[in-house]
């Protein structure tokens, strides 16, 4: 019998963390390696924010503090979710959490029960479905496609409700399409929530502020009012503010759940990191000048990207809302071999035999949910992004009949 969890048996380990350490591997061996796996923006934290740090730290705020984040970070979220969402919090129905990816985590800790199901559209950000398993819930994958640009319907989610569901994980722009649901969209989703009020939404609107062109963001119980009750908005700095190695994720809900959700931070990693609670703050109350020329860049290495890969003979790929990713379909290429004779049967084996033969680490569809794609993270700089569309385009090329 292994001494390990049983628990554990029914999780993966992160793909995309995988093919980033695998990269660096390569890269560390000499390669010539581009990587566009990484799931983190190419800048640095804004001076006020490192500066904010560092005065914190001299100001001695280096010792614990409440277990689910300090009050005048708390009131500082309630004011950015009134102002950036109309959504009047207090700050005891606000938790600080270490990432985004600890907020998630503690919800479902603190809501699953045997049986639990929760609903997660595919392509889905690769840790919902492990997290739900780890908390001892039933994650129920619904498949969106291409041709919705890869959002869920009204239909689908109709159809995928059951008297067990307890959650609709929802994410808008998402991690790894860029898809992000316009107001109407997302209405259509509310609206079969108000028809099943034992559904409750957690929604993920950790890329707010990379959103592009014209497209406006918007959160379900914003979009729907009367969702509010069973609605848990949340967000971090992690990607808006360059702060991934910061660790900071925060959400408002119902103050019940927020309780729920600090039990268990108190009984496990307990308050996340004073100093970068501190820079956090001021990431919220700082200056937002920065957030405008970053999304210029990220608009160009989007537009360059989504063109060259539209280039390649049997790639598709839809131009997504936000975020910093782009999910082409490799459809027409499915079926075809290399010149050592290997078939690409699979997203993954493409993004394999890119990688080995022309050093361009991207992270296969399956990963996500949803194949044959494969996600192209662009926050990189413009020459890499363009040598590596280019290598892809020179790997597609070298597959025949
Ligand atoms: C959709 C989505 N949610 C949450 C997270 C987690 O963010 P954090 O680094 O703050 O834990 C990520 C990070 O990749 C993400 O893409």
């Amino acid at each position: 019998m292994s001494f390990l969890s049983k628990t554990l048996s029914r999780v993966k380990p992160s793909p995309t963390i995988a093919v980033t350490t695998l990269a660096a591997e390569l890269r560390a061996q000499g390669k010539d390696i581009i990587a566009l796996g990484a799931g983190e923006p190419d800048f640095d934290t804004p001076e006020n924010i490192r500066e904010a740090g560092k005065a914190a730290i001299d100001a001695g705020k280096t010792r614990y503090t409440a277990p689910d984040g300090i009050h005048e970070l708390k009131e500082a979220i309630c004011a950015k979710f009134k102002r950036d969402n109309g959504l009047d919090y207090s700050p005891a129905q606000i938790t600080v959490n270490s990432g985004g990816k600890q907020t998630l985590y503690n919800a479902l800790m603190a809501t699953m029960n045997p049986g639990d199901e929760v609903i997660i559209p595919a392509p889905y950000w690769v840790s919902y479905p492990d997290m739900v398993l780890l908390a001892g819930g039933e994650p129920v994958i619904v498949e969106t496609s291409l041709q919705t640009n890869f959002k869920l319907t009204a239909d689908q989610l109709e159809a995928a409700i059951t008297p067990n569901t307890k959650w609709l994980i929802f994410n808008s722009p998402s991690n790894p399409t860029g898809a992000g649901y316009s107001r109407d969209e997302l209405k259509e989703i509310t609206d079969v929530l108000l028809r099943h009020p034992h559904v409750w939404v957690m929604t993920d609107d950790m890329y707010e502020h990379l959103a592009y062109d014209d497209f406006e963001f918007c959160t379900p119980a914003e979009v729907e009012p009367q969702l509010y009750e069973r609605t848990l908005t949340c967000n971090g700095v992690s990607k808006a503010y360059a702060m991934t190695g910061w660790r900071i994720g925060y959400a408002g809900g119902p103050v019940e759940l927020i309780a729920a959700m600090r039990k268990i931070q108190s009984q496990s990693t307990s308050n996340p990191c004073s100093v970068s609670q501190h820079a956090a703050l001021e990431a919220l109350n700082g200056t937002q000048d920065f957030l405008a020329p970053h999304n210029e860049i990220f608009v160009r290495r989007r537009n360059l990207v989504v063109e060259k890969l539209n280039a390649i003979d049997g790639i598709s790929c839809p131009v997504p809302e936000g975020a910093f990713y782009v999910y082409p379909s490799i459809a027409g290429l499915i079926g075809k071999k290399t010149p050592e004779g290997v078939e690409i049967d699979s997203d993954e084996t493409f993004c394999t035999q890119l990688l080995q033969t022309h050093g361009v680490a991207v992270v296969f569809g399956a990963a996500f949910g949803l194949s044959p794609n494969f996600r192209v993270s662009y926050a990189t700089s413009d020459d890499a992004l363009s040598e590596a569309c280019d290598r892809i385009r020179a790997f597609c090329e070298t597959l025949s009949a």
